[in-house]
């Protein structure tokens, strides 16, 4: 399974990459604004740290507007993955990217149906949100498994992004599910890290260690 960081800090994205378990990048509007930069700023410094698809999303809404930003965040480095939202127009705009040779990255995925048009355009990746699927009163995690199942009856390229990943238990499901790629915010990774007994044990050990004659 692939994992993304799911930010646009430039710190915590080089404290991930250090770690050497991040296999690309995505960001959205709210990430970047956060940031307080602009947003080629943002994509040109995480495509100097991590090598590997980069997410950056479109704000247009109409085809024209997404294709022209699009290949503008295309231009600035052949690791950059055009996020679209999942409306008509933007669905309209991968076709067209995909034409052109530009990876595209479908986001705001509720539903298989939608996921199904992703696909059927050429989509190379989709985003279904599962932790807002959750926050809502759904199911988050039987959406990524009727992609995975939906993408794998049919012999689809697109590969599916879980998103809005909130927790390890999120991101455990997706890797048994067979979601290709999760994409999680850094404190998802630290989290991943923990254990209440790793923590113990290694302080029993320096404890003992102490003990052991030089
Ligand atoms: C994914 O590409 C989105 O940027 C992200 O996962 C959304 O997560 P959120 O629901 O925590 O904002």
């Amino acid at each position: 399974m692939k994992i993304f960081i799911d930010s646009a800090d430039i710190g915590e994205i080089r404290e991930a990459a250090a770690m050497g378990v991040i296999d690309g990048v995505t960001t959205n509007p709210s990430l970047v604004a956060k940031s307080g930069r602009s947003l080629e700023t943002v994509v040109r410094d995480i495509c100097e740290v991590v090598d590997g698809p980069i997410s950056a999303e479109v704000i247009a809404t109409d085809t024209d507007g997404i294709l022209a930003e699009g290949k503008k965040l295309a231009a600035i480095h052949p690791n950059v993955v055009v996020k679209v939202p999942l409306i008509a127009a933007g669905i309209k705009a991968v076709r067209q990217f995909k034409q052109d040779g530009i990876n595209t990255n479908v986001t705001l995925c509720f539903s298989a149906p939608q996921a199904l048009l992703a696909a059927k355009a050429g989509a190379s990746y989709i985003s279904p949100f599962l932790g807002r699927i959750d926050d809502a009163g759904g199911d988050g995690l039987e959406l990524v498994q009727q992609l995975v199942t939906i993408y794998r009856n049919y012999g689809f390229a697109t590969e599916v992004l879980a998103a809005s990943i909130r927790h390890p238990v999120h991101l455990v499901r997706c890797a048994e599910i067979g979601a290709h790629v999760a994409t999680i915010p850094h404190s998802v990774i630290l989290q991943l890290l923990k254990h209440p007994l790793t923590d113990i044990g290694l302080a029993k050990f320096l404890q003992d260690a102490k003990k052991i004659p030089v």
